[in-house]
């Protein structure tokens, strides 16, 4: 067997120096270390022997895989570097594409928790039929305002910490302090009946603390027909929640104010983590009460839809408005709304 490894060794070495391409050199790797090859031939026979006879060939066997190994790596880069000179000197060109040398590791990156949000919402909603629709993020203070029944010096402006803008001519500019002006903006240039969405970046002039910051999302929703109530909402709702937390998600309403709604509502959603029971431990999401604030919605306003054009005498209907943070909040189960807008990638990276 000992000779066996020497005669395989000095013809190894012989073959290789005659390799001049890699084509060559792949053959001789099959040839001494594929699966049927030379070195596993060695091994096989390995099995007929016994005792320290067993052991010194297996070692020595193994001492010449290495080798080989080792020498055949060598060839490579040798072969290599035959084919650029051949390249630079005969050809005039500086390099030659070695498409065998493993390619740099590319670090892919995953999306944002909130586009995340975002996009689930929007597939909801269109399987039930909303549109998407878009407003500006500065917008006037028509729309974002006095459109929705918040004239100036309306205490109900002070609902809404407000960014002005500094533009010297036109009308007054500001941040969006909610995505309710997309309403305004689609209702003046569509004919009812109809159903929206509008999902956006909005601005608010505050402090900011675990559950507030100065720019968060929301995703408005719109809703026009002959005879659209708030039972319609409430199904709508539900449907939405249930589908978007993946656990049937009952709802309720409770009396509330919004200058642009007449019934406004508070809409509350049943815990789906501890699933209404009013349990004495803390849960996480509603802190044991059972339900959790979800969202401020209720029923147009007449002066609303007065003002855009659509007669209140025909036509009625719901809107809403969600926190998108607030969303990816309660689905990930994640305490504190500024690591959604911090770097933290070992945060980011755990969302596909
Ligand atoms: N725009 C409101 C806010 O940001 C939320 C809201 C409440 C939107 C009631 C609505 C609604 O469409 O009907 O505070």
């Amino acid at each position: 067997m000992k000779d066996e490894l020497d005669k395989i060794k000095k013809e190894f070495l012989q073959e290789i120096e005659k390799v001049k391409n890699s084509k060559e050199l792949e053959n001789i790797k099959v040839a001494y270390l594929g699966r049927k090859g030379f070195i596993a031939e060695v091994f096989k026979n390995l099995k007929s022997l016994s005792g320290e006879v067993k052991k010194d060939v297996g070692r020595d066997a193994n001492i010449l895989k290495n080798e080989i190994e080792q020498r055949i790596n060598e060839k490579v880069a040798e072969v290599a570097k035959d084919i650029n000179e051949f390249a630079e000197k005969k050809l005039g060109i500086g390099h030659i594409l070695d498409v065998s040398a493993p390619s740099k590791r590319i670090s892919l990156g995953s999306r944002h928790p909130i586009t995340l949000v975002k996009e689930e919402a929007e597939r909801i909603f269109s399987s039930m039929g909303f549109e998407v629709a878009e407003g500006p993020e500065a917008e006037t203070e028509y729309n974002n305002f006095d459109a929705l029944n918040i004239p100036k010096n309306h205490p109900a402006r002070d609902m809404w910490d407000t960014f002005w803008l500094d533009n010297k001519k036109g009308e007054k500019l500001l941040l969006r302090t909610h995505t309710s002006p997309v309403q305004i903006r689609y209702m003046k240039t569509h004919k009812p009946p109809f159903r929206i969405i509008a999902p956006g970046r909005t601005f608010r002039y505050e402090a900011t603390d675990a559950r507030h910051d100065i720019q968060f999302y929301q995703l408005e929703g719109l809703m026009i027909g002959k005879d659209i109530s708030l039972a319609n909402l409430k199904g709508v709702i539900e449907v939405f929640l249930s589908r978007f937390f993946h656990t049937k998600t009952e709802v309720r309403f409770l009396p509330s104010y919004f200058p642009f709604v007449e019934p406004g509502v508070e809409v509350e959603a049943a815990c789906f983590l501890c699933a209404k029971e009013k349990t004495e431990k803390r849960c996480p999401v509603c802190g044991g009460s059972g339900w959790f604030e979800i969202m401020g919605a209720g029923m147009v306003h007449r002066a609303v839809l007065e003002e855009v054009g659509i007669s209140p005498a025909k036509w009625q209907g719901f809107a809403f408005g969600v926190g998108l943070d607030r969303l990816a909040l309660l689905k990930y189960k994640i305490d504190d709304i500024r690591l959604l807008y911090g770097t933290d990638v070992r945060f980011l990276k755990q969302f596909k």
